[in-house]
């Protein structure tokens, strides 16, 4: 079983990025676990972090044939990306869109998701630990459906 994780814009600043709304850990401190959860139940994890629109949409699409599923945390995108969307539509795989806080409980430009509509599902609002949950429904989802490789 193959999952890609992608990280978003600016959350290679996690850590020191407003702790207030995304908490004090880094992004290795955020990967770690989840590749320890990974190993563990026999999860291949690729995890990419972009700040750039156009590398994700292609990262998306190059992983066409390897990932089973994907989780993403699309992060400012989620609210605008037309061509995420589109790369994620593309390849036809089960997607969980994931968030560090609750973006509807914020301004009201983050409470439109573009991605939302092709996800599988959304898991926000839990900090560090909705990545841990959407690893786990992922595996879920891969593990009932047939075409894992
Ligand atoms: C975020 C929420 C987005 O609105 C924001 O632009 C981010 C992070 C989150 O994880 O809570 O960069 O996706």
């Amino acid at each position: 079983m193959k999952v890609l994780l992608i990280h978003g814009p600016n959350l290679h600043l996690l850590g020191r990025r407003q702790p207030e709304v995304y908490g004090t850990q880094t992004l290795t401190d955020i990967n770690a676990p989840l590749l320890e959860i990974a190993a563990q139940r026999g999860v291949e994890l690729k995890i990419f972090q972009s700040n750039h629109e156009g590398e994700i949409v292609s990262v998306i699409g190059d992983n066409i044939d390897w990932a089973d599923g994907v989780l993403i945390n699309p992060a400012s995108y989620t609210h605008t990306s037309v061509a995420i969307r589109d790369a994620l539509s593309a390849v036809n795989l089960p997607v969980i869109e994931i968030h560090l806080s609750n973006i509807y409980a914020r301004e009201p430009f983050r409470h439109r998701s573009y991605i939302n509509p092709v996800a599988v599902g959304v898991i926000g609002g839990f900090g560090a630990y909705s990545y841990v949950l959407a690893l786990d429904a992922i595996i879920h989802i891969l593990q009932e459906s047939q075409h894992v490789h």
